[in-house]
């Protein structure tokens, strides 16, 4: 499973890069906003620092905005694709886009059938948030479950991204489902190499090694 980050953040992206776990990145308006930078100088950063997949939001509500802001946007770098909400001028924007060559994430997808459509529009990835989903009551890991048999099903090439991950768990149960790509928040990362029985054991070799003769 690849590992994307999901944050605007460089100082996060470039610790997550160093253990070797940033096969891409995920930002989104609020993530930007979030850095306190201006959008320019954020996203001009992180295509410096990253050479894998990176998704930059469009902000416009009708399919022209949209494509015109897209086509902006894949200026900053050859790996940056764009990352398109799940609506009806969405979709005709994702066909549009897809047409020219340009690559497209489908953002803030809540049901099956709309990860349907995303692939049928050609999107080259479809972001279904678990984590907004678990917050009203829903499981969304199955969402995740779903979307992977039906694109199974069909031989669709869509990659999902299991987005709006909020726990280790949520990472665990991608990886069994065979989910192609995790965006995880820098916090959850971290929480991925910690076990109690790790630093319990690191403590007894430190006391151990101090009664070896020398
Ligand atoms: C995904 O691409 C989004 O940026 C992100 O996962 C949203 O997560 P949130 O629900 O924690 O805001």
């Amino acid at each position: 499973m690849k590992f994307f980050i999901d944050t605007a953040d460089i100082e996060e992206i470039r610790k997550a890069k160093a253990m070797g776990m940033v096969d891409g990145v995920t930002t989104n308006p609020s993530l930007i906003a979030k850095t306190g930078q201006d959008f320019d100088t954020c996203l001009k950063e992180i295509v410096a620092t990253v050479d894998g997949p990176i998704s930059a939001e469009v902000l416009g509500t009708d399919s022209e905005t949209m494509v015109a802001e897209a086509k902006k946007l894949v200026m900053y770098g050859e790996n940056v694709n764009v990352k398109i909400p799940m609506t009806v001028p969405g979709m005709v924007a994702v066909k549009k886009l897809t047409d020219l060559g340009i690559k497209t994430n489908v953002t803030l997808v809540f049901s099956p059938n709309q990860a349907i459509l995303a692939a049928k529009a050609g999107a080259s990835f479809v972001s279904p948030f678990v984590g907004r989903l678990d917050d009203i009551g829903h499981v969304g890991m199955d969402l995740v479950d779903e979307i992977l048999q039906i694109f199974d099903n069909y031989a669709f090439t869509t990659e999902v991204i299991v987005a709006s991950i909020r726990n280790p768990i949520h990472v665990k149960e991608a990886a069994l489902m065979g989910a192609h790509i995790s965006t995880i928040p820098f916090k959850v990362i971290q929480q991925l190499a910690k076990h109690p029985l790790t630093d319990i054991g690191i403590k007894r070799f430190e006391e151990d090694w101090q009664k070896v003769p020398t």
